[in-house]
């Protein structure tokens, strides 16, 4: 008998070809975020979930799903599971690490640019009919190239931000909980500083740390006042690592020059504050959005789906220890 699968969210043909090859797929393709409790309707009596980050897995879906072995998220952050009340009841999780770093590093540096340049503001200037002609002074912007650029989480993607920076001839700066190894720094060019040193010396700040109650509004007032005031903050990891309401307040007082904005606290329904603001380039969470990324994202959760649900054991599991018990 083929174990019985949930997928929550559209996929493409070829995801669910290759999970209907070894599974019974049970999937909702209207693409619409199932709430709570049609989620736990459906899953009940399946064994694997592939989900996204708008399905919450906690332990109340848990309690209500006792046949449920492994959740396979189609991201590589899962602040949307409860991997500790996952371990409790021995199922294993996955995300999708490695396939989306490139795309991710890219949307990052299409945010710094675009602030640095104005991009998303001047395009609503020329639609608006305000380009009457050249002007020297006009609607001037900053450099990237040989500015100091601060990357918090020098992670897989963090550090293909960092590369990318080489181009830029950029003097890159990097702080996380742990410092990476010396071959890493070496090999992408970063010097370990720390936190307010890589706030008040960097005309760059980026943000690639996954969000937890360690990291929920690790950029605050405090911090956005430690940082230029011709400075540009780029967020494209997760919602809540900023606190919204002091970012808007720095935007507006000139606390800082400029955002880069790809997730929001209480995505998609953002803070009004930040539409009125010309100084911070908005994009709707979309940092892996490329076409290639998305069938690679989807296929690895796929993959790690498979794996865990015939005994093996999926190559990007989370919690190790399920597989000891
Ligand atoms: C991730 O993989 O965590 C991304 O945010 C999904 O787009």
């Amino acid at each position: 008998m083929k174990p019985k699968v949930l997928v929550t969210r559209e996929v493409f043909d070829e995801t669910l070809d290759y999970l209907a090859q070894h599974c019974e797929v049970d999937s909702s393709q209207g693409d619409v975020a199932l709430d709570p409790e049609a989620l736990a309707r459906r899953l009940a009596g399946k064994s694997g979930l592939m989900c996204a980050l708008t399905d919450r897995v906690d332990p109340k879906l848990i309690e209500r799903c006792p046949d449920l072995k492994a959740v396979a998220n189609i991201a590589v952050g899962y602040n949307n599971i409860d991997l500790a009340a996952c371990t409790a009841r021995g199922i294993m999780a996955t995300n999708t690490p490695g396939v989306l770093d490139d795309s991710t590093a890219d949307l990052a540096w299409t945010l710094m640019l675009g602030a640095a340049r104005r991009l998303t503001e001047l395009e609503r200037r020329v639609r608006a009919g305000e380009w009457t002609g050249w002007r020297l002074k006009q609607w001037l912007g900053i450099d990237v190239h040989h500015a100091t650029l601060g990357i918090f989480g020098l992670g897989r993607i963090g550090q293909a931000i960092a590369r990318r920076a080489a181009g830029f001839e950029m003097k890159v700066l990097y702080h996380n909980r742990k410092r990476v190894a010396a071959d890493i720094e070496k090999r992408v060019n970063a010097s370990y500083v720390s936190k307010d040193e890589l706030l008040r010396q960097s005309d760059f700040v980026v943000l690639q740390v996954p969000y937890s109650p360690e990291t929920h509004h690790m950029i605050g007032e405090r911090e956005l006042r430690l940082m230029k005031p011709t400075a540009i903050l780029v967020n494209s990891t997760r919602g809540g690592v900023v606190d919204d309401a002091a970012l808007i307040a720095a935007l507006k007082a000139g606390t800082i020059r400029a955002a880069g904005l790809d997730v929001f606290e209480n995505e998609p329904r953002l803070n009004p504050e930040f539409l009125k603001l010309d100084n911070v380039a908005l994009a709707p969470h979309v940092g892996s959005s490329t076409e290639a990324t998305r069938r690679a994202m989807a296929m690895t959760a796929a993959k790690n789906l498979v794996v865990a649900l015939t005994g093996g054991t999926p190559p990007n599991l989370l919690n190790p220890e399920t597989r000891k018990k």
